[in-house]
């Protein structure tokens, strides 16, 4: 599936991890783990939600997340979130990730997903989140 070109709000204001893959994140094919890529969207899409709540937060649930194109050994993860919604507890981010083929300024997007969080208390039950 072509995922086509990056989208229109994925842009250096939306950076919330950069990362390069080397061949620990490999599977026995060679090519870099789905998993992988998967973590660090996760990664990236937490902090996004623990700035906007200020508080801990887990993740409930990963919608619609796509693989358009595999990531070699040597190419720059960039994963771009914005916040797309925020309802009583839970906060849902776009996530897009995009490869840069390393010594080249060729970008190309790999993944994308909406990532759901709940905003947890100190007893790990879900609390509001501010709106
Ligand atoms: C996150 C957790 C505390 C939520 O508890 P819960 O009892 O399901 O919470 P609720 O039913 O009150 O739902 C809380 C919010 O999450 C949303 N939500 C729950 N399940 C959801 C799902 N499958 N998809 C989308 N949203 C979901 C609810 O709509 C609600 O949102 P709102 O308050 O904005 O309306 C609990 O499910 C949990 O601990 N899960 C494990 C989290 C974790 O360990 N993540 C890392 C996995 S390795």
């Amino acid at each position: 599936m072509d995922g086509g070109e990056q989208s229109y709000w994925v842009h250096d204001d939306n950076l919330a991890v950069r990362v390069v893959a080397m061949r620990r994140d490999t599977n026995a094919a060679g090519d870099v783990f789905g998993g992988w890529v998967a973590a660090h969207m996760d990664l990236a899409a937490s902090t996004t939600a623990e700035d906007r709540a200020g508080r801990k937060c887990a993740t409930v649930a990963i919608d619609g997340l796509v693989f358009h194109r595999p990531m070699a050994v040597g190419d720059e993860l960039n994963v771009y979130t914005r916040i797309l919604k925020v309802g009583r507890t839970s906060m849902t981010i776009e996530v897009e990730a995009i490869r840069r083929i390393r010594r080249t300024a060729i970008r190309q997007k790999v993944t994308q997903g909406k990532f759901i969080f709940v905003a947890l208390d100190d007893d790990g039950k879900p609390c509001a989140v501010d709106k």
